[in-house]
């Protein structure tokens, strides 16, 4: 597919897969029992990372700017017309995710439903939009693979979520979420093959930044980020049997991807994904708070 063929088909996709977000009004809130509450209080940063969307789509347009005045080339820089035009997409559809986990937050936190009239823009402009510039770990290309990755992680999440929470309605609300993250896969995939096959100094700078690309959420950019992986991570290891359960579909999938994108040249297997994703797991424990650095190891500075 040329690459406008693959933006107007995901573009297409979404607008089909549209759901209605009855005007953020959700009648159903008073039914939802202790169980259900007590898991939509774990999603406050989640919250947050959907609305750092934003934050996300701004870096991302900052990093080309950047990249362009060092001197990247305009052939290069014209290659990533559809991703720039998706990032348009995608950014709507964060917001979606992020008024559903605010409202749904809000009600079970104080018993109110005002969240969209109470929130201050210019609080939220500076919590969710320019948030980032204390936490630029990137160049463009791990950057655009950090999207790619972080969704497989958003859509395990949510399936964990769906399938725990009781009440039918919310259950619908979260799978429609769901099943958005799971359509961003698809389409950064498809995507970014599009952009590595475009030229092949665009696949050696992904395979030189693919580590960090492949580990790195691209919600990093938000200050909750690691308060909400510890907070959220018993939600996606404490199945039953199988403690790995979860990171074995991520590691899976994440693997899957890497070989649709680089075929003979992916460096990692299966296992070395898992391996590389349960050690990033074991450095973020404890944290809630992080930073770029220089010095720090793999340049994030744990702070809290
Ligand atoms: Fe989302
Ligand atoms: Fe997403």
């Amino acid at each position: 597919m040329s690459g406008l063929e693959t933006i107007v088909k995901f573009s297409y996709l979404s607008d089909e897969n549209r759901w209605d977000a009855k005007r953020y009004q959700f009648d159903w809130l008073p039914e939802l029992d202790e169980h259900d509450r007590g898991i939509i209080k774990l999603l406050d940063c989640l919250r947050d990372g959907e609305f750092s969307g934003q934050a996300s789509a701004a870096q991302f347009h900052d990093l080309m700017i950047q990249a362009k005045a060092e001197g990247y080339s305009d052939d290069l820089v014209a290659d990533w017309a559809p991703l720039f035009s998706y990032m348009n997409v995608i950014v709507y559809e964060e917001m979606r995710h992020g008024l559903v986990l605010g409202l749904l937050h809000q009600y079970v936190t104080d018993g109110n439903t005002d969240f969209i009239a109470a929130t201050n823009v210019r609080e939220f402009g500076k919590r969710y939009i320019w948030c980032y510039e204390e936490r630029r770990y990137w160049d463009l290309y791990s950057y655009i693979l950090s999207h790619l990755f972080s969704e497989v992680i958003n859509t395990e999440l949510y399936r964990d979520v769906v399938t725990r929470v009781h009440h039918p309605a919310l259950k619908d609300a979260l799978a429609n979420v769901r099943n958005d993250e799971a359509r961003h896969i698809a389409a950064w995939t498809a995507l970014t093959k599009d952009l590595i096959n475009a030229d092949p100094e665009h696949k050696r700078r992904a395979l030189a930044s693919l580590e960090r690309g492949l580990t790195y959420h691209n919600a990093m950019v938000h200050e909750t980020y690691f308060e909400g992986l510890n907070k959220m991570l018993p939600l996606f290891i404490s199945e039953q049997k199988n403690k790995l359960g979860p990171i074995k579909r991520i590691s899976k999938q994440k693997f899957r991807i890497l070989e649709e994108l680089f075929g003979s040249d992916n460096p990692y297997s299966e296992t070395e994904v898992q391996q590389i994703h349960l050690l990033y797991l074991g450095k973020a424990a404890g944290h809630t708070r992080a930073r770029y650095s220089e010095e720090a190891e793999a340049n994030i500075e744990f702070i809290a």
